[in-house]
């Protein structure tokens, strides 16, 4: 091509790639980002890197649990060290746990005392399995103690009583003599755990009742009003109602109406990326249509975020009350030949987009979505981490999560984003999605994710009245956007450093290659 004048040269690359992508433009128009660093305002809260450990299929035994006695795998008490390990990398803020739907039939003294003499039960919920409780109320405060992060306890209020919720408040969390810090002493802990996040019941609407939002939001008032601050209202408590599923705003409105403001730290809001709740496709081997379906019900999470704001802005315009997205992620076929009620499922390239681009929703959005907690942590669902018998690997996802660790309590700064489509039939999405930070060294990150599955864009950020001078930054992308880590090639997909940034003055230029995802740091 060196003898052609340039514009044929660039003509003939268009009508090449065009042939071979069979898309009608190869080279997109640019995509233009501002960074408004005039108007840092509000701060990323760390609890939206949250994660989630429910009693369902190998999550927490196999997962987080192998048992005290088992002599393969090094673990702590029966935990494994590598996944507290991976987790502790993650710096993972929270952590919900015993349930989703599990937590409705929990009853948490079934899970405390000597381990040979706890009753066993059978989990309705997750395929039938019979739980044994060995692992309890202590077993998962002690494992947040080792991973540093902060318990979030669903309560059950479909099949427990207030009763049972107000002794388990008074047990984890009570410093003074009472039957329930008595019973704690007993086995074998002396100081209260002062657990701050407490779930008022899970999916109310659905496996944790099938209730009314009325309903449930005097139900919630009762509950809630025996959850005790025993740190005698000094801010320890933080109490979140079962929230809606993606768009029933009229749930949030009847909680945000029916609710008093000193009973409500938190509303939920539970969003799965699902194609089709009947015919989910497989977790690798999607086509691209899939995928782009798959991104569209991602991508919706900003609309529910706007529209569930805009009715709590009613009730609470000074945003007292957290949006809590207490379960997202993506939701498919189970891994062939195994148990369904498991949800085992592989993790790709998709869902670290899933992953990119819904983190940098939460982010500019983070005046009002304050936790959030991805589905599920290891082994089930969205996982962050698989195990298998002694193996451990890191899913794309964990990756994401990772290189995106600097945002956690750092300065949103809000980003002005034009951006050309990706299309697939005649629906169209954003191409790139962006978000931007300052961290309490003053530096800066940028996270941008290009969903486009065939082309690489080009990005002009700006950075009015800025004074930085260096820009490094990472990159997470693959050959095929199904490409994952298996147990036998887990580091085929893992960050790599990305020197494609240019930095000159107020203004960097980049290229961003196809599914992939790039967090840059600028001093
Ligand atoms: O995360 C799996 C399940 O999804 C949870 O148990 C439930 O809350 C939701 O429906």
């Amino acid at each position: 091509m060196k003898h052609l004048p340039r514009t044929r040269a660039a003509f003939y690359a268009a009508l090449i790639a065009t042939l071979l992508t069979g898309h009608a433009f190869a080279q997109p128009p640019a995509t233009t980002i501002t960074v408004r660093l005039d108007q840092a305002r509000d701060t990323i809260s760390k609890h939206i890197y949250g994660h989630f450990a429910e009693h369902l299929g190998r999550c927490i035994y196999g997962g987080f649990y192998v048992g005290e006695d088992n002599r393969k795998i090094p673990h702590t008490n029966g935990v494994r060290n590598d996944v507290v390990e991976a987790l502790r990398q993650l710096q993972i803020p929270n952590l919900r746990w015993p349930g989703g739907c599990f937590a409705d039939t929990y009853h948490w003294k079934d899970g405390i005392g000597p381990k040979q003499q706890r009753p066993s039960i059978v989990n309705t919920w997750w395929g039938g399995v019979t739980e044994n409780n060995s692992f309890g109320t202590h077993d998962f405060l002690n494992l947040c103690e080792l991973l540093g992060t902060e318990p979030y306890l669903a309560g059950n209020i479909g099949s427990g009583q207030v009763q049972e919720l107000a002794d388990w408040v008074q047990y984890v969390n009570f410093g003074g003599e009472s039957p329930m810090s008595a019973l704690r002493k007993e086995n074998g802990r002396d100081q209260p755990w002062n657990v701050k996040y407490w779930g008022i019941g899970n999916e109310a609407w659905g496996c944790g009742g099938n209730m009314t939002a009325d309903y449930y939001a005097n139900e919630y008032r009762k509950y809630a009003t025996f959850v005790r601050d025993w740190t005698n209202n000094k801010g320890g408590i933080f109490r979140i109602a079962s929230g809606a599923s993606s768009d029933d705003y009229n749930w949030t409105e009847v909680l945000m109406k029916n609710i008093p403001k000193s009973l409500l730290e938190g509303v939920a809001l539970h969003h799965y990326a699902v194609i089709d709740w009947e015919k989910k496709g497989p977790s690798t081997t999607f086509s691209e249509s899939q995928y782009f379906t798959t991104m569209q019900r991602a991508l919706r999470m900003e609309e529910l975020i706007r529209k569930h704001s805009a009715v709590m802005d009613k009730y609470d315009p000074a945003k007292k009350v957290a949006l809590v997205v207490d379960e997202w992620g993506g939701w498919y076929e189970v891994e062939p030949g195994t148990n369904p009620g498991f949800l085992f499922q592989q993790n790709t390239m998709r869902d670290a987009m899933i992953a990119g681009t819904t983190l940098n929703i939460f982010h500019n959005h983070c005046d009002r979505v304050r936790m959030a907690n991805l589905a599920q942590a290891v082994n089930v669902l969205q996982a962050v981490i698989l195990t298998q018998e002694e193996k451990m690997m890191l899913t794309p996802t964990y990756h994401v999560m990772e290189m995106y660790k600097v945002h956690q309590g750092a300065v949103l700064l809000p980003v002005e984003v034009q951006t050309p489509a990706y299309g697939v039939g005649n629906e169209k999405l954003p191409a790139v999605s962006a978000s931007a930070s300052r961290d309490r060294n003053g530096r800066l990150h940028v996270s941008l994710v290009n969903i486009d599955a065939a082309r690489a864009h080009p990005v002009a950020l700006a950075l009015p009245a800025s004074k930085l001078k260096t820009v490094t930054g990472r990159i997470l992308t693959a050959a095929r956007l199904q490409d994952h880590n298996t147990f036998e090639t887990p580091d085929r997909i893992k960050p790599a450093i990305f020197k494609g940034a240019t930095l000159r003055g107020e203004k960097l230029t980049l290229q961003l290659p196809p599914f992939s995802v790039v967090v840059l740091e600028l001093q």
